[in-house]
């Protein structure tokens, strides 16, 4: 306990850790598969993957392999000023996964630097510089990014000023309509608006239109069937690229490849990370030949971008989430846990919606059903509780009040049950304090 506790003292006073008051209580010192465990040996069910991270488990031995080999020959020589073999064949293998017609990589180290890249790429290819971007959405913490991240909730204040000529489009947040309409007699108005959005706030200069085909810190929102569709044949009708932001969904965890296949409409520029190397540093922006082709020069670049060990990681990764089917193996997990949650909502009345794709699932909290008052601390409480009982899990969404659900997806079957067991324990223990 004296070792957990001075890290934690030590840590306070010499790291900026910025997203929350405190880090969360535990002083991590290894994991395998599903299971986290911290300094005094307490074992914990991992059921947020490092932020929707490490899709193919922790210590998985043919990553750890490959980057090891990798480390071994070659640890940086500059992928962006010499020809460095795993970085360009990764750049190969993304071309073969993502959908057509994307063809042409840019690498850098985080999500952020690659939704930037795609930005600076939209506006070099269009010669436009205003984007669309969605109320609730989240692309990361640089100015760029910040500019066309609609959730406030994720700090934007005191910042800015941000990018000029963003546009917010409402969200396809079906359980608060911004519209207050039911679905599917809400005639999918969020996709349609994109119209008006285009009309009365854009000075039809925009570059591109840029989405999470699930929102993740938005508190997992998957869009209606048909949303994309319209809103692919609205920025068609007005020569507006599609930025997907995959860097959350991507790499199996909504039970596709890349979640924007759900939706079966093609992007123009895609944007990757988190899973694409099971937690070793590397962000990915895929496009389309012509539009890569228009950087020139001196354009755009990052130092570490393409790193060889990232990028032997990310190849291996790859390999072992199409060899061992883990798209399939997420859509399967995630209708048992689904089923589950949506069992558990009959008798919580604390629990307000149950949504997700895959192994990216949401479980928002209401103190009232009728009213769908956010219940903010009570999911704080049930983050704790959980903790404390050995599961960790994530939270989020607008209002705070979104647990979130994101584990390797290799996690066993018995592992979810005791996961759940242990999230009904605490959402009935602290949807009981609310009752009485
Ligand atoms: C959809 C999406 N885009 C971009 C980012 C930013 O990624 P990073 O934190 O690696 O910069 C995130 C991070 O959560 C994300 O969820």
């Amino acid at each position: 306990m004296k070792q957990a506790d001075e890290i934690i003292d030590k840590a306070s006073k010499f790291l900026i850790t910025s997203m929350v008051n405190k880090l969360e209580p535990i002083v991590v010192s290894e994991a395998k598969g599903a299971v986290i465990k911290d300094v005094v040996g307490k074992e914990y069910i991992d059921c947020f993957a490092g932020i929707s991270v490490v899709n193919v488990g922790h210590g998985q031995p043919e990553i750890l392999e490959a980057a090891i080999n990798q480390a071994k020959i070659l640890v940086h020589a500059g992928s962006y000023v010499y020809y460095v073999l795993p970085t360009v064949k990764l750049a190969e293998k993304i071309a073969e996964i993502t959908p057509a017609p994307l063809q042409k990589s840019f690498f850098g180290t985080s999500g952020a630097e690659a939704v930037e890249c795609a930005m600076k790429l939209a506006r070099k290819y269009t010669k436009k510089p205003e984007f669309i971007a969605l109320m609730g959405s989240f692309h990361g913490r640089t100015l760029g990014t910040m500019s066309i991240t609609g959730l406030a909730g994720r700090r934007k204040y005191d910042m800015g000023p941000y990018l000029p000529g963003i546009s917010f489009a409402p969200s396809p947040y079906c359980y608060r309509c911004p519209f207050r309409k039911e679905y599917p007699e809400c005639d999918i108005l969020c996709a349609k608006t994109l119209q008006n959005v285009i009309a009365y706030s854009t000075s039809k200069g925009v570059a591109a239109f840029i989405a999470e085909p699930v929102m993740g810190e938005g508190g997992i929102i998957p869009p209606p069937p048909e949303y994309f569709q319209i809103i692919k044949e609205t920025l068609d009708e007005h020569g507006i690229l599609f930025i997907v932001d995959e860097v959350q969904s991507g790499f199996g965890r909504t039970g596709k490849l890349f979640a924007i296949e759900h939706y079966g409409v093609e992007a123009d520029i895609m944007t990757m990370a988190k899973g694409i190397a099971n937690g070793f540093p590397i962000g990915a922006c895929t496009t389309r030949v012509d539009i890569g082709n228009s950087f020139e020069p001196g354009d755009h670049l990052s130092t570490f971008g393409g790193n060889p060990v990232s990028a032997a990681a990310a190849l291996a990764s790859i390999r072992v989430i199409l060899r061992d089917k883990l798209p399939e193996h997420a859509s399967e997990k995630g209708i048992y846990f689904m089923k589950r949650l949506n069992e558990m909502k009959e008798e919580c009345p604390l629990i307000g919606d149950v949504r997700g794709k895959g192994l990216m699932i949401g479980i928002e909290l209401v103190r009232d059903r009728e009213k769908k008052t956010p219940a903010e601390e009570e999911t704080r409480k049930v983050r704790d509780i959980v903790r404390e009982k050995g599961l960790l899990i994530g939270s989020g969404g607008a209002k705070g009040c979104v647990l979130r659900i994101q584990p390797p997806l290799i996690i066993e079957k018995e592992q979810i049950g005791k996961a759940l067991s242990i999230l009904e324990f605490a959402i009935r223990k602290v949807g009981s304090k609310l009752q009485s």
